[in-house]
């Protein structure tokens, strides 16, 4: 389906009904804050037309805003407490500097990686985002045409708007199931049973939310703003994902009251150890001894991630955690790593520091949002050639070649 063109972004239309947001929003745009350099020659640069001529991930973000109802886009932006994880996040890329090596045979560069035995063309997939319709009508059908004509692995959320044997048929791959497994049993063995007869190849439980889901400024104030009642995403109003998404259809959910049990124990590891027949990935370590006992439990890989910053304020970057995780798991498993990830740089740093592969959350939600699969086709481009354009910088012609030494702590 094709979506309406962006407007042009002034002052007024990125601010629009949203004035009341909070610093995080504004202060970019405050009238005292100096243009970045970027916008120095063009201080109203035009809309692009097409997604192909969006420069960098980053220019999604703004297209997204203009295009979606308040509460969505505060919904896909916000954090929690503060929102300073989500910034730290990307912001601790800059911890680390690239040793870039001269005197480099650069005739082949080849940024294909091994994955679970296969063979990835790049060393991106897309994280699991929930209720993607929230941000286009196509939802995840169209995010799944576009990792289809890109290759690229889709780990599918539980709560995804479009059920998950529509999404792999769209794929025609298998995909990686995102499990909320509710504190229910004999759903979570429903939720597992459905995926992998619709073929998903992997599990990938989510730890990382103890925690009841809150409310917190930012998204309060998108809410506000926004006076739709959104019968498309929830069911009398009411944001229960097991009350709406499609994966929980026929399932019996009336024992369930959240989306994650209130413990997950190194025994429910082994419990879903047990269930899971495919591939097992723990989504949402941090520690290097977390790691440990996840591989201990039956783990085939994990995910160092916190959530995009979604449910706890440690403002401990996830590319921060990475060596400790990948210390632990000493190669025995692939380590995947979310968060932040917006240029070829930051992936190559991930890289240097042990990880297999990185994952997408919001950048592909801004590329769906403003302008459906060719948006996402167009973040998954930009970032493969950011990523070729510092390999050759740096050196490193093929991805085993981005080893440790090919980044260094920052002293500043
Ligand atoms: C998420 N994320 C997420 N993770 C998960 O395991 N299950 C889910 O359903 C969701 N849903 C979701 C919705 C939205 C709107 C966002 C932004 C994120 C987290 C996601 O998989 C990933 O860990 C982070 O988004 C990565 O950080 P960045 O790339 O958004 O900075």
């Amino acid at each position: 389906m094709r979506r309406p063109r962006p407007q042009p972004l002034s002052r007024r239309s990125v601010l629009g009904g949203l004035a009341t947001l909070p610093a995080l929003w504004s202060s970019a745009l405050a009238d005292d804050t100096p243009p970045p350099p970027s916008q120095l020659f063009h201080r109203n640069p035009p809309p692009p037309g097409s997604a192909a001529e969006v420069l960098d991930v980053m220019s999604f973000e703004p297209l997204a805003r203009t295009a979606l109802p308040p509460a969505h886009f505060g919904y896909l932006a916000t954090g929690v407490d503060d929102d300073r994880t989500v910034a730290r996040n990307h912001e601790a890329f800059g911890h680390y500097e690239i040793r870039s090596q001269r005197f480099t045979d650069l005739d082949h560069l080849d940024t294909s990686c091994a994955v679970f035995g296969g063979r990835w063309p790049s060393p991106i997939y897309l994280s699991a985002v929930s209720g993607m319709r929230a941000f286009h009508p196509e939802a995840e059908v169209a995010v799944a045409r576009a990792a289809r004509t890109r290759s690229v692995q889709l780990m599918l959320s539980t709560g995804s708007s479009c059920a998950p044997e529509q999404v792999t048929e769209a794929r025609g791959a298998p995909l990686w199931q995102q499990l909320y497994p509710t504190d229910d049993w004999e759903v979570t063995r429903g939720i597992v049973k459905r995926a992998e007869a619709a073929g998903s190849s992997a599990i990938a439980l989510t730890v990382d939310g103890a925690a009841e889901p809150r409310f917190n400024q930012t998204l309060r104030n998108a809410m506000l703003a926004d006076s739709r009642e959104c019968s498309a995403c929830h069911l009398n109003n009411r944001h229960d994902m097991w009350l709406k998404a499609p994966m929980f259809a026929g399932l019996d959910v009336s024992r369930v009251t959240r989306l994650r049990p209130a413990s997950v124990t190194p025994g429910y590891l082994d419990r879903l150890r047990q269930l899971v027949r495919g591939r097992l990935i723990v989504k949402g370590v941090v520690t290097g001894e977390d790691a440990a006992l996840a591989l201990e439990h039956g783990a085939d890989a994990v995910v160092v991630s916190n959530h995009g910053g979604r449910n706890e304020e440690t403002l401990r970057a996830t590319v921060d955690c990475l060596p400790e995780v990948v210390a632990a798991v000493g190669g025995r498993v692939p380590v995947f790593i979310d968060g932040g990830f917006r240029r070829g740089t930051d992936v190559f740093k991930a890289l240097a520091l042990g990880a297999t592969a990185v994952g997408l959350g919001r950048p592909q939600a801004w590329g769906l949002a403003a302008f459906g699969q060719p948006g996402v086709e167009a973040v998954i481009d930009i970032l493969n050639r950011e990523l070729g354009a510092i390999m050759r910088q740096a050196g490193t012609p093929a991805i085993a070649s981005i080893t440790a030494a090919r980044v260094m702590r920052a002293a500043r």
